[in-house]
């Protein structure tokens, strides 16, 4: 009789375990770094501002629910918070103009909606929706003033 799992097996499946323990172990030791999949925030080696006007705290966390998504980056033609040329004529058209298109969402020539009414999320209220567009209007021009410093 043949035992159903060779000693070689067992190496195997308890390796991601010894992995767990390792890492546990460097934690408790304070080398944490080995086993940290790294910052939850951008990749992209840039931290979103954070405001202390109230209204863009909303902002932000509504932004970072909801909006981060497409304009982290700039996924499916969505300006990135980084395109300052993008945003430009955008900015240009006022806050009010701005605030409708999430809210009502924008369609392609096909009539499928590039970014969806309330970015997807029908929870969001209306004002939600104002300060998320207000935060991301004051972080394109923030981050735009700190490129430019350096
Ligand atoms: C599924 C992707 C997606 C999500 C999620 C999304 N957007 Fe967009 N957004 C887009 C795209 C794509 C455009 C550009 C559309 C265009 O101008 O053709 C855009 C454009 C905008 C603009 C500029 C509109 C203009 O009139 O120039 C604002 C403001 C905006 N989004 C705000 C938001 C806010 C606020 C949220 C979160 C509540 C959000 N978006 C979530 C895809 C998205």
């Amino acid at each position: 009789m043949s035992l159903p799992l060779t000693r070689k097996d067992m190496n195997t499946i308890a390796s991601p375990i010894r992995l767990v323990l390792l890492c546990l172990a460097l934690a408790a030791s304070g080398l944490l770094q080995a086993c940290d999949p790294g910052p939850s925030e951008p990749a992209a080696g840039f931290e979103m501002p954070t405001f202390s006007d109230p209204l863009l705290a909303e902002g932000r966390s509504v932004w970072m629910g909801t909006c981060r998504a497409c304009h982290l980056m700039g996924a499916g033609g969505a300006p990135a918070v980084t395109d300052y040329p993008n945003w430009q004529p955008r900015i240009a058209k006022g806050l009010p103009t701005l605030f409708k298109s999430p809210l009502h969402g924008i369609k392609d020539e096909d009539g499928q909606y590039k970014m969806p009414p309330r970015g997807g999320n029908e929870r969001l209220t209306d004002r939600q929706i104002e300060a998320a567009v207000e935060y991301m209007v004051a972080s394109v021009e923030f981050l735009h003033q700190q490129a430019n410093r350096h």
